[in-house]
């Protein structure tokens, strides 16, 4: 049995240190088998997943697609532009006719924050959020923090005693939540920087300390994770003056790395805007363990998939 409490995985919000750690456990089983030659663990043959991704994605469309094969299951690509979406067909009618189907997890990405747990209301499915407008993105919380805790409590379950810098465009990100969440339940201290136009009000009720300016977030950090500016998804006039001002101030560049702890990782969940938000030397450079997320990625994605459609999941309500 695995003892997992919850049927759909919409949003860190309200997890326990319990729910998190189950997950994170189970990762670092499959980020070893990820990493040998055969890379199957067929303990979900005869499942089927269905992929639904209504926004672009590179990284968690396809790591959600190879966990599910690498688990057995068969792994089905719903692509928008070629689906009657683009007829007009509501996202309940798609999921509805989705379910007809019989999949046992759908994994829903979408520009309307709210999105999963609407559909999770309507489908027999287990659903995954796979980010859902502003709000949260689950599964890229999850990653990161199995990235951290491999790297910086090797050996420890929860991330205590870390202090953790998240800067950029908190307005937009349903990542910066997501993180905040987990983060928050594994006991890391949580510190986020944006410009003042970029911080949604009562954003620190997360459980997060907040700046307008980067440097007091970085100082003594132990990770930073910068985030993109979600240009898509603001509307009106632009929330700073323009790309040289801002990577100015709140671009990671050398002089804020130096603030960072010796031994301080940097992260980014992708796609990144090189030279905006991220110096490409350092994006590339010895600190960086973005790639790594993206490898976390595959054996987190393994896990949620395996507690919730594996042998023992436990459909509580
Ligand atoms: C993020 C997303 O879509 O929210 N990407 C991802 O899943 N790695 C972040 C972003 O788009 O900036």
């Amino acid at each position: 049995m695995s003892g997992f409490r919850h049927r759909h995985v919409l949003g860190l919000e309200g997890w326990s240190r319990d729910d998190v750690l189950q997950v994170l456990d189970r990762a670092e089983r499959f980020h070893a088998l990820n990493e040998g030659v055969v890379k199957k663990s067929p303990s979900l043959r005869g499942r089927t997943v269905i992929n639904m991704f209504l926004e672009p994605s590179t990284r968690t469309r396809t790591s959600f697609e190879l966990a599910a094969k690498r688990l057995g299951a068969d792994a089905i690509n719903f692509t928008p532009s070629q689906s009657s979406t683009v007829k007009g067909e509501t996202l309940l009618d798609t999921a509805r006719n989705l379910q007809a189907m019989h999949p046992d997890v759908i994994v829903l990405r979408h520009s309307a924050s709210g999105a999963a747990a609407s559909i999770a209301r309507h489908v027999e499915a287990a659903i995954i959020n796979a980010g859902d407008g502003t709000h949260e993105h689950p599964s890229q919380g999850l990653l990161d923090c199995a990235t951290i805790r491999r790297h910086k409590r090797p050996g420890a379950r929860d991330l205590a005693g870390l202090t953790v810098a998240i800067c950029g465009d908190l307005a937009h990100s349903r990542v910066a939540r997501s993180d905040v969440h987990g983060l928050g339940i594994l006991g890391a201290k949580v510190r986020c920087a944006a410009p003042r136009t970029m911080i949604p009000v009562g954003f620190e009720a997360l459980g997060c300390e907040v700046f307008d300016r980067v440097e007091p977030a970085v100082e003594g950090a132990d990770v930073v994770i910068m985030l993109r500016i979600q240009k898509e998804r603001a509307q009106g006039p632009s929330l700073y003056p323009n790309n040289r001002e801002y990577s100015r101030y709140f671009g990671l560049g050398p002089r804020l790395l130096e603030l960072l702890a010796d031994d301080a990782i940097v992260m980014h969940p992708g796609p990144v805007n090189r030279g905006l938000e991220l110096d490409p030397r350092i994006a590339d450079g010895p600190r960086s363990v973005i790639l790594d997320q993206v490898t976390w990625g595959v054996a987190v994605r393994m896990a949620l998939l395996e507690l919730l459609a594996g042998d023992g999941s436990v459909a509580a309500p």
